[in-house]
C-alpha cells in the first residue's frame, strides 16, 4: 500500500508518562478528522497500547522505537516485533542513531531486526545517517551506502519500508544540512534504493534532525523528500500538527 504524502512521523524517544502521552495523542486524534497524508507517533513501549487505543479510528499510525530480532525467548528486557503488533503498533523505527551510536547496534543487527519486523507485518522506518566527522571529511555518501547495503536484507521488496535520513549531527542540535544538501542526499538515497530493491524508487524517504515548524515547509518542498521524522517538536501537539500541515497535510 502506498503511503499518502506527506509522511510525518513523531519519535517521542524516552519521553512521556501516561497522562502526557494520552493528552498528546488525544489532541492529535481530535485534529485528524480526515487525514490526507500519513501521520504517525512512536511512543515509548509502555504507552503503545494506550496510545493506540486513544487514536483508534483517526488514521494516526502508532509504532515502536525498536524491536528484538527474535520473535520470543530468554531476552530479558527486550520487546519482540509480534509483541509490538499485539499491543496495537503497525510500525517500528529501526537503526536509529541513538541505538547505533549510543547502544552499539550494527548494520547486521538492524538487518536481523528488519526481517523480524517485516515477518510481524510491521511497517519499518529504517534510519541511516552520517556522523559529523563523516560529513566534514566527505565520507557521507559512502557511509549511507554502507548502511543501506548492510541493513537491508537480500530480496526485500519496497512494501512496508520507509527510509529516514537522519544526519547524526543534526539530531537534537538545532543544526541541519542546507536545503541543497538534503535534496542531493535524498536523490542519492533514492538512486541507491532503486538499484538495490525492485521498485525501490517507491520507498518513501523522510528527513530527520532538528525539524521544526519554521523549517518544515522548506524541507518537505524538496524533491525526493516525502516527509519528516520529528523528535523534540513532536512532543508538542501544536508544533507537530503545524509541521504536518507545512508538508501539505490536512
Ligand atoms: P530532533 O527532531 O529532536 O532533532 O530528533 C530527530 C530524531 O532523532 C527523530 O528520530
Amino acid at each position: 500500500m502506498r503511503l499518502a504524502r506527506p509522511v510525518v512521523f513523531g519519535n517521542w524517544k524516552m519521553n512521556g508518562l501516561r497522562a502526557e502521552g494520552l493528552a498528546l495523542a488525544g489532541t492529535l486524534a481530535e485534529r485528524a478528522v480526515r487525514l490526507t497524508g500519513t501521520l504517525g507517533v512512536f511512543p515509548p513501549f509502555t504507552l503503545i497500547h494506550a496510545v493506540a487505543q486513544r487514536v483508534k479510528g483517526s488514521g494516526i499510525l502508532v509504532g515502536g522505537q525498536d524491536c528484538h530480532e527474535k520473535a520470543s525467548g530468554a531476552y530479558t528486557g527486550c520487546v519482540a516485533a509480534p509483541m509490538l503488533a499485539d499491543a496495537g503498533a503497525t510500525a517500528v523505527i529501526l537503526g536509529h542513531s541513538e541505538r547505533r551510536h549510543g547502544l552499539g547496534e550494527t548494520d547486521a543487527l538492524v538487518r536481523a531486526k528488519l526481517v523480524a519486523a517485516r515477518a510481524a507485518g510491521l511497517l519499518v522506518v529504517l534510519c541511516i545517517g552520517e556522523t559529523e566527522a563523516e560529513y566534514l571529511t566527505g565520507a557521507r555518501s559512502a557511509r549511507l551506502r554502507a548502511q543501506l547495503d548492510g541493513s537491508l536484507p537480500e530480496g526485500i521488496g519496497p512494501e512496508g519500508l520507509v527510509v529516514a535520513y537522519e544526519p547524526v549531527w543534526a539530531i537534537g542540535t538545532g543544526r541541519t544540512p542546507t536545503a541543497e544538501e538534503i535534496r542531493a542526499t535524498h536523490g542519492e538515497i533514492r538512486e541507491l534504493l532503486a538499484r538495490r530493491i525492485v521498485g525501490g524508487e517507491e520507498v518513501p524517504l523522510l528527513y530527520g534532525g532538528s525539524v521544526k515548524p519554521d523549517n518544515a515547509a522548506e524541507i518537505m518542498a524538496l524533491a525526493d523528500v516525502d516527509g519528516v521524522l520529528v523528535g523534540g517538536a513532536s512532543l508538542d501537539a501544536r508544533s507537530f500538527w503545524t509541521i504536518y500541515q507545512a508538508g501539505g497535510g490536512a
